[in-house]
């Protein structure tokens, strides 16, 4: 404090340490909030974990016998035996998921209609007997022996029936003598079921153990012959008996009629509610000697749940009538058997929670982190931190960057947390991606996000909008990218540029990238997968590209808004700029506009000393190598009025001019426009018009140089609450640029001025100091570095006698080596300390001048006070009239009185000696008299000013 000159602004870096080291400790005493926010998503993934465990439990994983070799250990001699008592169990024992190295030969089937079902002549029927004609009659229903039948058309009906003839095979039937099996009997004969077919066709359940059996379709059946065969199934070998149905090949005129037959076949197609199902149905069309043009109609409704339609045999049987047509029941074209490729083991699906949580869940833990950084902007935004430490000259790079390290130190610990745990309990979507993708992902979406919060920060000033907005965000964008967004994606329909304009969202962008993240691992899992490698991930992945290039795109496009808005709209900052600031030419009103010669100023004629300081200023401002501290020139504070109420005028055409090493006291009652003043003068808000020059810097074209020299003690403490006192000096001296020993000395003695040394105060918490002490902290943050200019705005209240004494010796102090502005309702305290005072009242300097110069002014006069008994008043009032004329009586109760006297012509020993004569001769019992005090003179001058209703004389400056 003992060097006069206040150091160089600090540097970039130096700003960026200084605030580094702040948040460090600040964020240290937080350290149990972060690390709460940290151990969210180990909480989660720890509920995903027993949630997974549970549904093991509830729903185990499905055991894989593949086959029924059981391995006992009996007298510690391990002996493998087989198991399985009948073949039964060894085609139920398997599961689908075994492995199937030789998939059986399984004769290719027809699907036959169930014997209920099966087309019969309605005997009862009264529609057109065409569409019937031929078939068996009802009667056959009840001991279910009808005739399955075929429909043939074509364009050549003896060709067509001759055709026919030949599909069911024209070989007798007889009764064969030993066990056949099923290969060498569909060489011979077709067969049919009318089994639905299972979802695999490795084993055909109309082979063993299906409800219904198996048939040999054939055109005369011996009524109900049956064969037994024998099946060779994993070793074993059983035998079926297999029955016979009568085929019957119809002609029908042409393909329309087959059509609407078939249709009847279904219940709602048929006009009697009956069932008449027909086995097949084949066009042969232009079909002759030299040309095979066949249609086969296939019922398809008996796939139950498989991939394959029993539509071979249909085929074949079509092809080999064709071929014995044309050659000869000799000659075969045969469907030996149908068989599935092998195929290995596949791991048994069981309930994977995380998979079923799925991006929904993920988006919702990722954004989580969205509304905590929005909110901690909008706090710092809101209590005005940001924007006082920019007073003390934190400049808005280092600002941003560290508040940008830290939320990206904190996301990046929290994905990192999320990721891991997740990886530890082997969620899918972390284990089998590239991990070289996810890091990419989560970091691009991670910084993504933050320049979003940055963005939002920018558009909400209080803390309970945001936090609301914020997680109204988290939530709706969540469940719009499951429920909305993820359709569309789904949609192979949905254009993909839409989708892609989708993406620009940056809550869709998130939500497509874990999809995407999600579906490796879904389709992976089912083949047994394996880690893809990144450049096969990102390689193949068309949407990650795209959703990792919008979000690269985006969050440069964010940041650039985030640093326009910061400008012009956000109030964090200080005084906003004009939306087009960064085109000069094109904004036409300048900001900065400063007339130099002849302009009218308002000024108050009947006050001189106004008048007078008007008229400094004018000449100061010509001279700018003649550096004031403050210098202001008309400035004018206009609030627009809303809804038709009149402009509010705060400050009216102000003058003033503050020297080096000046304490200037603002006087003036509530509303009169101080902290207008004030906050014009920090950068807090823009005049309407008018200059001000501080350090002889413009504050409208070099507020962050003007920051750099001033010092600012609110009306309003603003401290952290969890860092103390030391460390808040040290922040905002490292901010002056101070440094080392300097430093620590800095802080020390303005700790030990403001008396916070005593008791350890200064290593205790600011939230835990009393009203009076975080004041003292505010003053001794206002001078730490020696700024050029302080502005105190009521320093002193709530104090105790002792600290404000105190207080006065530091800004006494402090006036020696800067220019103090001060306000302050106490007329104590701007007489002891300031060099000149200004009263303010309604947006006008009423008076300036020194305290002494103010009370000669405008009090002017003694204040005698004398008591008599009441039948004594004249006397006093006589001697007073003798002493002077012109004195008034002012008060008057039961021989108490006060009078004013002029001191004009008057002097001290002659009032005195009237009043030692008069106590001679009077009963006087008590007397005083004073000089009129400051207080005297506000309140007058407060008084008069009411009663002047405009200033109407102008001057000029020139
Ligand atoms: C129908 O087919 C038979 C046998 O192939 C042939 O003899 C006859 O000429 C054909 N009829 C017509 C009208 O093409
Ligand atoms: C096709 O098969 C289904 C399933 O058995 C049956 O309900 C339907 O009636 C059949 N359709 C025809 C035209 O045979
Ligand atoms: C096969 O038959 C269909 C249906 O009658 C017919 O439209 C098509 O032209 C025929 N194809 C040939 C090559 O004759």
């Amino acid at each position: 404090m003992e060097s006069d000159e206040s150091p160089k602004p600090a540097t970039f870096w130096t700003q960026t340490n200084a605030l580094m080291r702040k948040n460090i400790s600040l964020q240290r005493r937080n350290m149990r909030a972060n690390l709460g926010l940290i151990i969210i998503p180990l909480l989660l993934c720890l509920m995903i974990f027993s949630m997974q465990k549970v549904a093991n439990i509830i729903m185990p994983e499905p055991e894989m016998h593949c086959d029924c070799v059981e391995c006992i250990d009996d007298d510690s001699k391990e002996s493998c035996e087989r198991r399985c008592s009948s073949a039964l169990e060894v085609i139920l024992g398997k599961s689908i998921n075994c492995p199937e190295e030789h998939p059986p030969k399984l004769p290719a089937l027809f699907q036959l209609p169930m014997p209920p079902f099966r087309a019969t002549r309605n005997s009862s029927s009264s529609t057109s007997s065409s569409y019937n004609s031929g078939l068996p009659d009802d009667s056959c229903r009840k001991n279910r022996s009808c005739a399955a039948t075929i429909l043939i058309t074509g364009q050549n009906r003896s060709q067509a029936q001759s055709i026919g003839k030949h599909l069911f095979g024209s070989k007798p039937l007889k009764n064969p003598s030993d066990l056949v099996d099923p290969l060498s009997l569909a060489s011979e004969f077709i067969l049919g079921t009318s089994e639905f077919l299972p979802s695999t066709l490795y084993f055909d359940p109309a082979y063993m153990m299906g409800v219904e059996p198996l048939y040999i379709v054939h055109p005369q059946c011996n009524s109900h012959i049956t064969f037994p065969i024998s099946i060779k199934m994993a070793g074993l070998s059983l035998s079926q008996d297999v029955m016979c149905v009568d085929g019957l090949a119809l002609w029908r005129e042409n393909s329309s009629v087959i059509n609407s037959e078939l249709y009847m076949g279904y219940k709602k197609g048929n006009p009697n509610n009956r069932i008449d199902e027909i086995l097949a149905a084949y066009d042969f069309s232009n079909t002759n000697i030299n040309k095979f043009n066949v249609t086969v109609w296939h019922n398809a409704t008996y796939m139950s749940m498989g991939p394959l339609l029993r539509i071979f045999r249909s085929s074949n049987a079509a092809s080999n009538a064709y071929l014995q047509f044309l050659k000869g029941a000799n000659v075969k074209m045969l469907l030996e058997f149908v068989k599935e490729m092998p195929k290995g083991a596949t791991k048994p699906s069981i309930i994977d929670v995380s998979t079923m949580l799925g991006p929904l869940f993920f988006t919702w833990v990722i954004e989580l982190l969205f509304p905590v950084m929005l909110t901690y902007l909008v706090h710092e935004k809101q209590k005005n931190m940001r924007i006082f430490m920019k007073m003390h000259g934190l400049g808005d790079l280092p600002y941003w960057i560290i508040t940008y390290a830290y939320f990206l130190l904190l996301s990046a610990s929290y994905m990192l947390c999320f990721t891991l745990f997740g990886f530890l309990i082997g969620i899918t979507s972390f284990t089998l991606n590239s991990y070289c993708l996810q890091l990419v992902f989560y970091f691009v979406s991670v910084n993504l996000q933050i320049a979003l919060a940055i963005v939002f920060s920018a558009l909400f000033s209080d803390v309970k909008t945001a936090t609301v907005v914020g997680y109204t965000y988290v939530f709706i964008s969540g469940l719009l990218g499951s429920f909305l967004f993820e359709h569309f994606l789904q949609d192979a329909s949905y254009p993909r540029t839409l989708i892609e304009a989708m993406e620009l969202f940056p809550g869709f962008s998130l939500y497509r990238g874990l999809y995407e993240l999600a579906q490796y691992p879904y389709h992976a899992e089912s083949i047994g997968g394996t880690r893809m490698s990144w450049l096969e991930s990102i390689s193949d992945n068309q949407g990650m590209q795209t959703v990792l290039i919008i979000m690269v795109v985006e969050w440069v496009a964010f940041m650039l808004i985030a640093y326009y808005l910061d400008h012009v709209v956000s109030s964090g900052r200080g005084v906003r700029k004009h939306p087009l600031w960064f085109l000069p030419q094109l904004h036409g009103k300048q900001d900065c506009k400063r007339q130099r010669q002849g302009y009218d100023v308002l000024i108050n004629m009947d006050r001189p000393d106004v008048a007078r300081e008007g008229e400094i200023v004018c000449k100061l401002i010509q001279e700018p190598y003649r550096i004031q501290a403050v210098l202001c020139d008309n400035l004018k504070k206009v609030y627009p009025g809303s809804d038709g109420n009149p402009d509010k005028h705060a400050v009216r055409g102000l003058s003033l001019a503050i020297s080096q090493r000046e304490c200037f006291g603002i006087l003036g009652p509530n509303g009169a426009g101080k902290t207008t003043f004030i906050n014009m003068m920090v950068g807090l808000t823009k005049p309407t018009s008018g200059t001000i020059l501080v350090q002889g810097l413009d504050i409208c074209k070099d507020m962050d140089k003007v920051h750099t020299q001033m010092g600012i003690c609110p009306q309003h403490d603003l401290t952290w609450d969890t860092l103390t006192g030391r460390e808040h000096l040290l922040f905002y001296g490292r901010l002056k640029n101070l440094k080392g020993d300097l430093l620590v000395q800095a802080v020390e003695e303005s700790l030990q001025a403001v008396n916070l040394l005593e008791n350890g105060v200064a290593d205790k918490l600011a939230g835990q100091y009393s009203g009076g002490m975080k004041r003292r902290l505010s003053v001794a943050i206002s001078i730490i570095g020696n700024p050029k200019v302080v502005y105190m705005d009521e320093p002193s209240t709530g104090l105790d006698p002792g600290s404000r004494k105190k207080l006065w010796n530091v800004i006494q102090h402090t006036k020696k080596s800067s220019a103090v502005i001060l306000t302050t309702h106490s007329m104590e305290e701007a007489e002891a300390l300031c060099d000149r005072v200004g009263i303010f009242v309604d947006g006008y300097l009423q008076c300036i001048g020194s305290p002494a110069e103010l009370k000669a002014r405008y009090g002017g006069y003694y204040e005698l006070t004398v008591t008599t008994p009441s039948n004594q008043e004249e006397d006093v009032e006589k001697i007073v009239q003798n002493l002077s004329p012109a004195a008034t009586k002012v008060y008057n109760l039961s021989g108490t009185q006060k009078f004013h006297m002029p001191r004009q012509g008057l002097r001290l020993a002659d009032i005195f000696r009237e009043v030692a004569a008069a106590k001679r001769r009077l009963n006087i019992q008590a007397w005083g008299l004073s000089d009129a005090t400051l207080e005297d003179v506000f309140i007058k001058v407060a008084n008069e000013a009411q009663s002047i209703s405009d200033h109407k004389l102008y001057k000029k400056c020139d």
